[in-house]
This record gives structure tokens, sequence and C-alpha cells, in this order.
């Protein structure tokens, strides 16, 4: 267990020691710390300076990693050995976006003549739709893509569609629905013609209730829309899964279908199909192509890194010591960019979803904490809105800053400030790091900044495709590290079905009071039959 080895208790005790250090006595300390805590790259550069962290953590950090056997544990990840044990899966969605192509065994077979099998089928599949080689029932091109899904099925797709949205085809438009209320489908298709819309069904089991809802429901929709014309479901649909009689007995034609495979977990599948199908027909193939690139950058860099200067695995083990040792549970995601806004809701399911476990891979109970609690906003937002907190509040949370060299957009310098909007920004991805970390005296106790509140900044050329990816694998590996080392499954979600359990039963009492105007209440407290006999009242 994590809490037993020898290096956590090495740094149970080094916290003690240095646990209470202010970052102004460590930069004053160093004046070369900003080098020394910080790693340059081809693609990006890392510095964690700001991390109450000395040397020695880091160096008692690596010795974690050692001890945990996280190097083992990383290679029979990309090896693809069954490490979701709890499912018997593998967990490869590193060989989604392997360009190498060098073969990836899984019960002794090659997976990647699949994967490039895929990705040879979207790319045929979205060039006739952007060619208008494929088009409508209605021989009306495709300018809409209406992507349907939820939780992994969704957030990575989406995040990556709003980071690239300069990148997308001249008249292309790319919605998702993902919640089951009924405001998400009439909003995203209220401007939308059929005649000129496909939909992308994605879900990796076709069996989950809010996705084969919408599923449903759109299907009505465009048989309203096109005359009840018996082709439409065939041409205007298509369907991502892992279930390809399911996906059959829909009504969708089994050559629109694309696959992946068990071993890739929902909210690691942005870069199967999940993600490819929809960012094809959206962005080109070729801009999805640097997506994958540049996923496969971070994972190589990932895997070939010396414990000190691999980024994730460091951002991993920082969190590891803000949460266990400093207490620090929440962390703020703070990209200075308006196109990573999607970016917090993605990593809070592949963070909060993976490691969000309470027994390890044996069963056992954990006498530690695992998982974080993950927010965030793009800057400057959050500056007007829960920074306050973050500057002066009682509760200390670490953060991240990302921000780029070059903006997406560039606009000439405003007349007053003689700086552009991007420089402008950027301020502020210089300021608050600083503001956070050394704080500010101040006669007026409401005006104090307390400061030492620790983060780490992320700086990148530009956002673009490649780099979009690499973020994407940044979070994925972070994550997985922090689970290896904690020794949870961070590949299973078995807390999500609880509640899904109980909305099934729901559902029947519900129908139940529809048939017969009354409900069986068993099992009910009262609170909960009060909530609904309420709504099945019709008003309060
Ligand atoms: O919420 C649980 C979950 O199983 C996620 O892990 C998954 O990403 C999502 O539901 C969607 O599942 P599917 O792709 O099978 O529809």
């Amino acid at each position: 267990m994590f809490n037993k080895t020898k290096a956590y208790k090495k740094l149970a005790k080094h916290y003690k020691e240095i646990g209470q250090k202010h970052l102004r006595d460590l930069f004053e300390a160093d004046e070369r710390r900003g080098h020394k805590f910080s790693v340059k790259t081809e693609h990006l550069y890392f510095d964690f300076s700001r991390q109450r962290a000395t040397e020695e953590t880091i160096s008692l950090l690596a010795e974690l990693a050692k001890e945990s056997d996280l190097a083992g544990k990383l290679q029979a990840m990309f090896s693809g050995q069954k490490i979701n044990k709890t499912e018997n899966r593998a967990v490869l969605h590193t060989a989604l976006r392997n360009r190498k192509n060098d073969p990836v065994m899984v019960d002794g077979l090659d997976v990647m003549p699949g994967i490039n099998e895929v990705l040879g089928q979207i790319e045929r599949f979205s060039g006739e739709v952007l060619s208008c080689q494929r088009t409508g029932v209605t021989g009306k091109k495709f300018k809409n893509i209406v992507s349907i899904g939820i939780g992994g099925s969704y957030l990575g797709p989406e995040y990556f569609a709003v980071a690239l949205r300069p990148y997308a085809q001249p008249g292309m438009n790319l919605v998702f629905i993902a919640n089951i209320d009924g405001t998400d489908f009439e909003e995203k298709t209220a401007s939308l013609d059929p005649e000129e819309t496909l939909v992308i069904i994605v879900s990796k089991t076709f069996t989950t209730a809010e996705t084969m809802h919408n599923a449903r429901t759109a299907k009505k929709w465009f048989l309203a829309g096109l005359k009840n014309n018996p082709e439409a479901i065939k041409k205007h649909f298509v369907a991502v899964s892992t279930a390809k009689e399911k996906v059959e007995a829909f009504g969708i034609d089994p050559q629109n279908m694309f696959g992946f495979w068990d071993w890739v977990g929902g909210r690691f599948s942005a870069t199967s199909a999940v993600g490819v199908l929809p960012l094809s027909l959206y962005l080109g193939f070729e801009n999805v192509r640097y997506i994958l690139e540049g996923a496969h950058w971070l994972d190589n860099h990932c895997r070939n890194t010396p414990v000190e200067k691999n980024i994730p695995v460091l951002s991993a083990l920082l969190d590891i010591w803000n949460i266990n040792f400093l207490g620090l549970t929440t962390r703020a995601l703070l990209p200075y960019a308006q196109g990573l806004a999607k970016l917090a809701a993605h990593t809070q399911q592949v963070e909060m979803e993976s490691n969000g476990k309470s027994v390890d891979l044996d069963g056992n109970k954990l006498e530690y904490e695992t998982g974080e609690i993950v927010f965030g906003e793009p800057g400057t937002n959050g500056q007007h809105s829960f920074y306050q907190l973050l500057h002066q509040g009682t509760q200390i949370v670490p953060c991240d800053f990302i921000g780029f060299i070059t903006p997406q957009y560039q606009y000439d310098k405003d007349l007053l400030t003689k700086v552009t909007h991007h420089e402008e920004l950027m301020t502020n991805f210089f300021a608050q790091p600083d503001a956070l970390a050394f704080g500010k005296d101040d006669s007026n106790p409401a005006k104090v900044f307390p400061g030492n509140r620790p983060s780490s900044s992320l700086l990148l050329d530009a956002l673009t495709p490649f780099t979009a990816g690499l973020l994407l694998a940044w979070t994925e590996h972070r994550t997985a590290v922090k689970g290896f080392i904690w020794g949870i499954n961070s590949f299973d979600q078995e807390g999500v079905q609880l509640g899904k359990v109980l909305g099934v039963e729901h559902r029947e009492r519900i129908i139940d009071y529809y048939n017969k105007t009354e409900y069986d209440p068993c099992g009910l407290t009262d609170s909960t039959n009060q909530l609904l006999s309420l709504f099945l009242k019709g008003k309060l």
C-alpha cells in the first residue's frame, strides 16, 4: 500500500520539516529556483517552481515512483497488459495514436491493423462528406454534424472541437447533444435543417439511457423533417460503438458504423473513432492526424523520460504531494486561452471518474486520500469570479496555469493600453501565479494576501491540433500515474452504477403511476416519496 512505502514515510517526515516553509523563503534562498524547478521540451515548458517543494521533495517523490514500480506499470499499460483488473481489460488508448505503428499485442493479436483500418474508414468517409460525394437523402451537402453521446463519448471530442474552432472546414458546424434534458436537444437542433444534417450516435455500449433516448428523438425529428422518407435514417445516421448488433438493431447501416474496442475506456476514448469521426468531419482528417501526433508525442515523452524531466509524471507526483502530504485535495485548472474552455470539464471526468476510488486493487479499504476535485475556467473570466477564494480564502487550492506564446486570433495593439488582446491576457498569466505564491502584507487585514499558494505554469507555442492532442495525453497520463502510485484501478467506474439503477426504478414508478394513477412507494423514504408525488401531481 502507498502509505506503507518507505518513500511515503520519508515524505511524511520531510513534510514536517519543510511543509510550512513559505514560497517567499524558497525563492529568496535560491535565485535560480525557476531554472531548477522547470522542464523545457520542444513543445512545452513546465515551471513548477511555485509548488511548495524543495529539491529533496522532488527526489523523494522520484523515490516513491521507483518504489511503486511506476516505470513497470506504465510499461504494462503501453504494452497492452490487462491492468484493468476488475474488468479484465487492457488499457490501450495510447495504441490509438501510435503513429510509429509498431505492433501492440492483446491476447496474442496485434491491435494496430484494426486501428489503422478504422482510421482509413474515417478518412474516406469524412473526405466523401466534405467533398459532397456523400450527401443527404435529398442530395444536399451535410453542413451540420450532430454528435449524440455523453461522458467520455462527448467531453473529449467537445474539448477538441472548442479548442480547434479556427481550424474548422468552411461551412461545417459540429454540435453535441449529451444531456437527456430536452432543452439540450431542442436548443441544439432548433436552427438545423435535417436535409443538411448528419447524426453520429456515439456510445461504447449503445445502451446508455441518455444517449439512446436522444438518439430515438433524433430519429423522430428526422422522419418528421424528411417526410418519413425510409432512406433518411440510413443516409443521415452513423454510429461509433463497440456494439455492432445493437447498432444494426437501431437501424444504422453496419457500413456506417465506426468501431473501437473494449480496451479503450470511455473517458480515454477521445482519440478513438469517438473523437476522430466527428472531428474529421468538422476539422478535416489532416487536422485530426495532427491531434493524434501531438498525443503520441506526449505518450513517448511519458514513456521514455526520466521522472525528474517527465512532465505528466512530475505533474502527478506534485498532485500527490499536495493531496496526501499538504492535504490540498482540490485543483484549479486555469487556461489562459478561450479555446481551452472545455478542458476543465473533460479533465473532471478523466480525474474524478478514474481516481475517485476508496479501495485498492485487491479491494482493501484505503487509508489515504485518492482523487481530487478539479474545476476551472479560462482566464481572465475566473479572475472575476472565484479567484478571490484562491487568493484570500481559508482553503488553499493548487492551480495549473496554461498559456500560449501565440494566440489563435491576432488583433492590433489597443490604442489606449498599447498592447494586444493576447499581450493583455498574458499579463494575467504572469501576474496571478506570483500573487498567489508571494502575496502581500498590508496594515489593513482585509487587504492582506497571505501567499504560499502553490501553482504550476505550462507554456506552449500555440493552441493547434498538435498541442491540443498533447494536452489531452498530459491529462490522461497524469491521472493514470496517480492511480498507479495509489494502487487503485483508475480504469473502471462502478461508482456511476447505483444512481443509474435507482433511476430505472423511478422510471418504473412513473410508468406505473400513469397506468394505474398510483405507484409503489416501497423502499422510498418520505423525503423521496414527497418529491416524487409532487412531481407526479404536476404542480406544487
Ligand atoms: O457515466 C458512466 C459512463 O460509463 C462513462 O464512463 C462513459 O464515458 C459514459 O458513461 C458513456 O458511455 P457509453 O459510451 O457506453 O454511452
